[in-house]
């Protein structure tokens, strides 16, 4: 069958954009099904949202779009998926490949060429779109995602965040009929995580592109899905439009996944005020704030907001003083930064994507040496200390931790720096197993770190720091592509930690995970701290956020929006809760 004449055909041009039909798939080497007898079908100008736990199988769900399961990792695939009527086993993934746009989890995997504006051009280039067209193209996509001005700079130079905004343009360059991305936003800034899902929507109102995103971010999904996928353990364990399955709570909560901010908060609320528990419970922060003005007045004691707590002065445990850096390329990265952080402290650090929040941290463990200024550890100057005497008390995972691999097995690589410490095996297996314990990975201990997904290799990574023990943790972007228990545990574990004594610095773009942890937020913007304060305090300066590219979590704007809330500054659902006097379990 020819792809023209079907195209042409008469009566196919309603038939589905796609067809998944009883497709189940197994990696090669394993017989575990990671997709089980999946039927679906996608209409043009459909935006899917994909939802589920890690390891549920999203990810392949999203590579058999394009052929790439099974043509590139082979393995058993049962069944069909047709895509624009071609079958995706049989035609070639370079076909399919003009159809389908991918943004890969890992940007780093997709990341080619040497500037940023020939990694765009690259796959225009390859498609024999015209020269004069291409530079247009590079140029538009580029300031779709906020990435004008960096067109010369090398890939491998931009921060973290800044190489995802590059793959999402790599995709949106080619126009494609259908875009298929895969926790495209995980490491965006609040701002740009919400344009992205904005430019997303406007493809499909304009050019009726067919949209298909697996993410963790329910807020943004619930705006602009038209249904929603939830696949769990391989199978679509539900499907619906996004008003149905995010407000379905108790089934969300069953399968890891984080109902929207403001559903969870409405929910808290109805049940305060006695508001009729069978009503729909809003899932957008505009139809929460319509829902609450049709209902009986809201009648919260102000004054209840509860004591600031007492700020404790401890001993310095890291401080920078008028902290310079600049890169080989020109790039001010650091632009004067005083900043103190107590011991026993435990700290956000949040700022847009390119504001210097990596930089800032690897100046802690001397993996750079500053152009001015002095870094204190402990109150002693760095200068003379030895980089493997910084790694001794200070823990660092860094945002890219899930791609270092020292070794062939889970537990040798939990054990990787203590066994080079030359310590006691006894000793080394009694902190691996606790480590993997803490962790969740007992039942990973003899895979090969390979062979886990992204979340739990950086899972692995943790353990890994975890194992050492040391007295000061600093954390860049650890819940990164973690579903929502997976994020609560790593943020629990560095509460217990912390109230062991341990200093922990967590760089974060998920400001929800943040409430009834962190008690202090640093705010960095162009490589300055221009904020830094009690969380209850910082949350509500939203003009002062905005400006740094940090959008609060819907309960805090929900609270600025409703008179009646504004005197307990909430900052998210459970913290609603226990504001309310409510037992904790109607949160969370
Ligand atoms: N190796 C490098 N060479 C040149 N410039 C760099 C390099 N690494 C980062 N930069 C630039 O320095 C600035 C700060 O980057 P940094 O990685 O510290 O940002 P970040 O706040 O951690 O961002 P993200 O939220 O995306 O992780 C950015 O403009 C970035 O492009
Ligand atoms: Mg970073």
């Amino acid at each position: 069958m020819h792809m023209g004449n079907l195209a042409a055909a008469p009566g196919l041009a309603d038939a589905p954009l796609i067809r998944f039909e009883k497709v189940s798939y197994a990696y090669p080497g394993s017989d575990r099904q990671v997709l089980k007898d999946i039927d679906l079908t996608i209409d043009r100008g459909e935006i899917i949202g994909v939802i589920g736990p890690t390891g549920a199988g999203k990810s392949t769900f999203c590579l058999a779009l394009n052929g790439i399961v099974p043509q590139f990792f082979s393995g058993t695939f049962f069944g069909t998926v047709a895509v624009a009527g071609l079958d995706t086993i049989e035609t070639p993934t370079s076909r399919l490949a003009r159809l389908v746009g991918m943004v890969f989890e890992d940007p780093e995997t997709q990341i080619t060429a040497t500037t940023v504006e020939s990694e765009v051009a690259f796959a225009l280039e390859n498609l024999k779109v015209p020269t004069p067209d291409i530079s247009r193209r590079v140029r538009d996509a580029l300031a779709m995602v906020g990435l004008t001005g960096y067109e010369t700079k090398h890939p491998a130079n931009l921060s973290g965040g800044q190489k995802q905004r590059l793959s999402i343009a790599s995709a949106l360059a080619l126009a494609p009929d259908i875009i298929v991305l895969d926790e495209p936003t995980s490491q965006l800034d609040p701002a740009a995580s919400e344009d992205i899902f904005a430019i997303l929507l406007k493809l499909k109102r304009e050019s009726r592109t067919t949209v298909v995103i697996a993410t963790h971010a329910s807020e943004e999904l619930a705006q602009i899905a038209d249904r929603i996928l939830l696949i769990s353990d391989g199978r679509i364990a539900a499907e619906g439009p996004p008003s149905d399955v995010f407000s379905a709570s108790a089934m969300l909560r069953e399968h890891r996944v984080r109902p929207p901010d403001i559903t969870q908060s409405f929910d808290v609320l109805r049940r305060h005020a006695g508001w009729n528990a069978a009503a729909a419970l809003p899932i957008t922060l505009p139809a929460a704030v319509a829902a609450v003005a049709t209902l009986p007045d809201l009648e919260i004691a102000a004054g209840s907001a509860g004591k600031p707590r007492e700020s404790k002065t401890t001993a310095p445990a890291l401080s920078v003083d008028n902290l310079t850096y600049t890169y080989p390329d020109g790039t001010e990265a650091l632009r004067g930064i005083d900043l103190t952080i107590g011991q026993g402290e435990f700290v956000g650090i949040l700022g847009r994507n390119g504001s210097g929040k990596t930089t800032l941290v690897r100046h802690f463990l001397k993996l750079m040496a500053p152009t001015t200024g002095a870094v204190r550890v402990t109150g002693e100057d760095i200068a003379a200390m030895k980089v493997s005497e910084m790694a001794r008390r200070i823990g660092y995972v860094s945002q890219n931790a899930h791609q270092q691999i020292f070794s062939d097995t889970v537990a040798g690589e939990v054990g990787f720096a203590l066994s080079m410490m030359k310590r006691p095996k006894p000793e080394i297996d009694a902190a691996v197993e606790k480590s993997l314990a803490l962790m969740d990975l007992a039942w990973a201990a003899d895979r090969h770190p390979i062979s886990l997904s992204r979340g739990d290799r950086l899972r692995v990574a943790i353990a890994a720091v975890l194992a050492l023990e040391p007295q000061i943790l600093i954390f860049d972007e650890p819940t990164t592509g973690q579903d929502w228990r997976g994020s609560l545990a790593i943020l629990d574990t560095l509460k217990v930690l912390n109230g062991l004594g341990k200093t922990v610095v967590l760089v974060t773009h998920h400001l929800y995970l943040l409430p009834g942890f962190t008690e202090r937020l640093v705010i960095m913007n162009g490589g300055k701290v221009v904020l830094d304060g009690p969380l209850r305090q910082v949350f509500y300066e939203s003009a002062r956020l905005k400006e740094a590219a940090i959008i609060p979590p819907q309960t805090v704007r929900f609270a600025e929006a409703v008179p009646a809330l504004r005197g307990l500054s909430p900052l998210g659902p459970r913290d609603l809760a226990e504001r309310l006097g409510l037992a904790p379990e109607v949160a969370a």
